[in-house]
């Protein structure tokens, strides 16, 4: 039986839509985006190699933590846990199934992705392609509820980054030193911590499943905070994006030795 527009009992308008203005563009933009950052990180995850550059401390946040006896020599921070990674299985493997959990299952990205990607639908009053409509109550779909615990991963990974700008003030051969890259790594530690701490479900961990908050001031505080950030998440997803992406072409530029640092101090 038809469904959707298609449905019996709703009107047989015969338009695709009626929509007269480029609704498609928007979908279009973010679609493309977002297929860029996908093919980008695929290739990074796989390529394992220049990830660090040792004469300044940097650590792409791709790679970050370097866990493997594979990673080169001075980017392990916390050590190796695992003997050596075959060439085809990235370095990066927690990393990547952290971040693109917490990515993949963000509200924001399922709009983007609804939108963009499955046009499920495209933008409103046009009609999506799909039959029959689920929602996210069976597999794979209904992983998106992990979102939350993949937050609290993103938790732990942010205050790694942390740790890694920290040690991005390293100068050559040692003792205190800023760079280009340093300044970069930071810019994208301010963009991944307000993307992280205006998440939704970071706001409902702060600020949910209290009667009142008269009797939790402390965790009014935060709601509140968090709640100014909320609004903007969208904004901070697509910048931190694109700031994630700068920092470890930047990095795997540096370590490559396709152009130097630029260095301020040291
Ligand atoms: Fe986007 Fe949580 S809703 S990161």
């Amino acid at each position: 039986m038809a469904t959707g527009v298609s449905a019996p009992g709703r009107a047989q308008v015969g338009l695709k839509t009626a929509r007269s203005d480029k609704w498609w563009l928007a979908p279009l933009r973010i679609g493309v985006i977002l297929l860029f950052f996908i093919v980008y990180a695929t290739v990074r995850i796989f390529m394992n190699k220049w990830y660090w550059v040792d004469a300044y401390h940097y650590l792409t946040p791709l790679y970050s933590p370097c866990v493997t006896s594979s990673c080169v020599e001075g980017s392990s921070h916390l050590g190796t846990w695992f003997g050596n990674f075959p060439r085809f299985l990235p370095f990066s493997l927690i990393t990547f199934v952290v971040l693109a959990g917490f990515r993949g299952t963000c509200y924001y990205y399922r709009k983007a992705g609804y939108r963009s990607l499955f046009f499920a639908p495209a933008a409103c009053a046009v009609p999506e392609p799909h039959k029959a409509y689920t929602g996210e109550r069976k597999f794979p779909l209904i992983a998106l509820n992990l979102h939350r615990y993949f937050f609290y991963g993103a938790l732990l990974f942010g205050l790694l980054n942390i740790y890694d700008g920290v040690q991005a003030f390293h100068g050559k051969g040692g003792g205190f030193g800023i760079g280009l890259g340093t300044l970069i790594i930071w810019i994208n530690l301010v963009c991944l911590w307000l993307y992280t701490l205006s998440c939704h479900a970071c706001r409902h961990i702060v600020g949910g499943r209290l009667k009142n908050f008269s009797k939790h001031p402390m965790r009014y505080r935060y709601w509140t905070f968090v709640s100014k950030l909320n609004p903007k998440h969208g904004t901070f997803a697509m910048t931190s994006l694109f700031t994630v992406i700068l920092t470890d072409f930047y990095i795997m530029a540096v370590s490559a030795g396709w152009f130097s640092d630029l260095r301020f101090i040291n």
